[in-house]
């Protein structure tokens, strides 16, 4: 089931023709209708934007929609380790969960942040691939431990918009933030930057780097792409020319589990909250964010209240790429199913 776990999953070209047909259903043009058909929605973690535009997205393409949330008398706690002795706090292991679902719905999409407790749990996406791996439908990664695709789609669509040149100058900056944060979205954007061919320059104080893994992906995918990776923590370098600032807070990898270290190594990195004087250090680069942000801590009101950001239009634009990208998984459904009726099928019938 082939679902959507990470944009750079996609050839470029079909990155392409999602953000186009985001761009025409945000122009106006009207989604394909797939009646009868059914989503399902299933959110381990908070959200405003995800949560909103996956049900409107739902609406406008005729499907059913089957909206669950974790916690309070939401769905049971799940397990997701294979072997585990359930005698804990989880009610039900994703395997059964998982299937139960694929036999409601036709898509699943998925939130699971990461824990920010073991890397290693974190590093295999634990949660995410269970799903994946039992759901027996395409499943939708609406955010996990490691990726945020729709994000980057919506992201990607929202430099087209206002279009901003393939070999522009992208910079995704580390922020300074009260708690350590998941991965996801500077992972994906960083990938998504480079994919699309960018100078893409990674800007952090030390000891925030991305993972290595990630790093090796974001290289790989800036030589495939024509674009450039760079990382640096000289602000002046980094902003000097550039097109894009794009925020993000995330947790150091040094500290992964230990909040009070982590508190203790950022104590002296407020400073890293963009302000108008590291826009005008740009070439009147648009500021983009994927929200929540929280003002005057990752950026400041001059900046959101500002004429650089495009905050609004990227959250907007989640709403129009998710719409593409489920009307081309429900396509590609409907078309497997149409061959499935056209080969011929044994007749068995009552005697
Ligand atoms: N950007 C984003 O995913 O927003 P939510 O967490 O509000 O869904």
């Amino acid at each position: 089931m082939k679902g959507f776990y990470t944009l750079q999953d996609l050839p470029t070209a079909d990155v392409e023709k999602l953000v186009a047909r985001a761009l025409h259903l945000r122009a106006g043009a009207s989604a394909r209708r797939f009646d009868g058909k059914a989503l399902g929605i299933l959110f381990f973690n908070p959200s405003l934007r995800t949560q909103a535009s996956f049900q409107r997205a739902a609406g406008k393409l005729g499907l059913d929609l089957v909206q669950l949330q974790s916690g309070g008398n939401g769905v049971w706690g799940i397990e997701c380790e294979d072997g585990a002795v359930m005698d804990a706090g989880n009610a039900e292991h994703v395997r059964e969960a998982a299937a139960v679902l694929g036999r409601f719905v036709d898509v699943l999409a998925v939130r699971a942040f990461a824990g920010i407790q073991s890397l290693d749990r974190d590093l295999r996406d634990a949660l995410m691939n269970g799903f994946r791996t039992h759901a027996g439908v395409p499943v939708v990664n609406m955010e996990s431990a490691l990726w945020h695709p729709c994000q980057a789609l919506a992201d990607w669509a929202t430099m087209e918009l206002f279009e901003v040149p393939k070999r522009a100058k992208f910079v995704l900056t580390w922020a300074w933030h009260p708690k350590p944060l998941p991965h996801a979205v500077p992972n994906s954007t960083l990938c998504m930057a480079t994919q699309r061919g960018m100078d893409v320059v990674l800007l952090r104080p030390e000891g925030y780097d991305l993972h290595e893994s990630i790093l090796a992906e974001a290289r790989a995918l800036a030589q495939a792409n024509g674009g450039t990776l760079t990382i640096t923590s000289d602000r002046e370098v980094a902003l000097k020319d550039a097109s894009i600032v794009y925020a993000k807070s995330w947790a150091s990898l040094g500290c992964w589990g230990k909040p009070e270290a982590e508190t203790a190594q950022r104590a002296n990195l407020r400073d890293w909250c963009v302000d108008a004087s590291w826009m005008r250090r740009t070439d009147h680069a648009r500021f983009m964010h994927c929200l929540p942000v929280r003002r005057n801590v990752v950026v400041a009101d001059e900046v959101l209240d500002g004429p650089w950001s495009v905050v609004i239009d990227q959250a907007e634009n989640r709403l129009h790429a998710q719409t593409a990208l489920l009307e081309s998984q429900f396509a590609s459904l409907e078309r497997k199913s149409q061959i499935r009726a056209k080969s011929p099928v044994p007749l068995e019938l009552p005697q």
